[in-house]
């Protein structure tokens, strides 16, 4: 359980008993911390793979609950972490990892997030929460709403992917659609909760959802000690991230530090590099600038519906961790990133979300300038699952056999 919730910017101190969204001083996020002092002779490597936990709860010592099952859960995280085969453009690289986070409830990242969050809203008392979302937010909030029994209000453009609101409406959520992007979206449900007294679950506008996505990071360190048939808790060279809000990035920053912390790991990081869409890359030109804040990404589209966040309250955040780490940021074109899926799902047999794509396509990139080594452990987080973007690839013209003819298959290429 967590003892402390203070201004990632200012500083400042705020209850940890009370809901909280963003700073009372100034706005910006809250960041959760733990007495991990006190952890470091309970809290071990060992303890978390002797529990039979089946889910990111494993890390309790870490998330916002005194016990494990006292979490909103579905079984999220513990996700496949795979190496990819030295297969056609991807031969070159020799240590190439995914960590396949399309296998999470509702098929995607976003429910580690979500777990945390309404586990500590509702425990505080929320009866209805309201987010903002590009999609899989939307669909995770539904669900882990609905496995506590409680409201859940979603605002998403207009144009969200189908599956993502199909599953909303579905899964019992008062779905609202908005002729804007997602920070549109935001201004509503600041409004809504403002005068409806829902609880605003924005990412980064409350604490934890941050502490779920950050599990990611302490997952990895485990799936790379398995990798490599070490109990010896290790990180990779690079992470690519596709990047929206930011939240994962940030979370699994703090996780690392937070692991050495408990001495776990050392001061060794992992290079943190955030892929962005071409035609909404804030972070990308805010990073390119050595600015410490990122502009409005002004007439932000995309397909891959995940990084279509032109305004980040995180961007700050973000752009400390690309620092620290000696990071990059990258941009990756739609027609690349739906390429990317391709290629991951034909030759490596993962149907990988376009944001999946776009990391593909932007560690290609960077070997090709040099910044990437081909020998180095690398990481690429597939977010989330294929399956809800079916709609980005129409198949047409198959052909449909007649089964009655005998020579139906005469067509059939061999
Ligand atoms: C599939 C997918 N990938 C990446 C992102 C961006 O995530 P973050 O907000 O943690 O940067 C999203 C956000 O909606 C997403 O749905
Ligand atoms: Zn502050």
């Amino acid at each position: 359980m967590h003892n402390s919730l203070n201004c990632a910017a200012c500083g400042i101190e705020h209850a940890v008993d009370s809901l909280q969204n963003l700073c009372r001083e100034c706005g910006k996020p809250l960041l959760v911390g733990y007495d991990l002092a006190a952890l470091r002779d309970s809290f071990t490597p060992e303890t978390v793979r002797s529990r039979c936990t089946r889910s990111m709860w494993k890390f309790s010592d870490v998330l916002p609950v005194d016990r494990a099952d006292e979490a909103v859960s579905l079984g999220e995280g513990l996700t496949p972490f795979i190496q990819l085969k030295p297969r056609g453009s991807f031969e070159v690289f020799e240590q190439l990892f995914v960590k396949d986070e399309a296998f999470n409830p509702t098929g995607s990242f976003k429910a580690r997030g979500m777990s945390a969050a309404v586990t500590r809203a509702v425990s505080l008392g929320a009866k209805v929460v309201a987010l903002p979302s590009a999609g899989n937010a939307a669909g995770a909030a539904t669900y882990y709403a609905a496995r506590a029994g409680i409201k859940c209000y979603l605002f998403m453009p207009e144009d969200t992917p189908p599956a993502n609101i199909v599953e909303s409406v579905v899964g019992g959520a008062h779905v609202y659609l908005v002729n804007g992007l997602i920070s549109d979206c935001g201004k509503l449900v600041k409004r809504g909760c403002e005068e409806f007294g829902w609880f605003d679950l924005s990412t980064l506008k409350e604490p934890f959802r941050i502490e779920g996505k950050k599990t990611m990071g302490y997952e990895l360190a485990f799936d790379m000690a398995d990798a490599a048939g070490t109990p010896q808790l290790q990180l990779p060279d690079v992470i690519f991230y596709p990047t929206g809000g930011g939240t994962g990035l940030i979370g699994m920053w703090k996780a690392f530090d937070e692991m050495q912390q408990l001495g776990w790991i050392g001061a060794e990081r992992p290079r943190m590099v955030v892929v962005q869409a071409e035609n909404c890359s804030p972070i990308v030109r805010a990073f390119e600038q050595n600015a410490d804040h990122a502009e409005l990404f002004e007439n932000a589209a995309t397909v891959a519906s995940g990084l279509r966040v032109p305004a980040a309250i995180g961007d700050f955040l973000m752009l400390k961790v690309l620092r620290e780490s000696n990071g990059t940021a990258v941009r990756v074109s739609d027609d690349d990133l739906l390429e990317g899926v391709r290629e991951i799902s034909a030759v490596q047999g993962i149907y990988a979300c376009p944001e999946g794509g776009a990391v593909w396509k932007a560690a290609q990139q960077l070997l090709k300038s040099g910044w990437l080594r081909p020998n180095e452990k690398i990481v690429l987080f597939n977010t989330g699952s294929g399956l809800k973007y079916n709609h980005l690839f129409p198949v047409e013209g198959l052909p449909i056999l007649d089964h009655h003819d005998p020579n139906c298959l005469s067509g059939v290429s061999v």
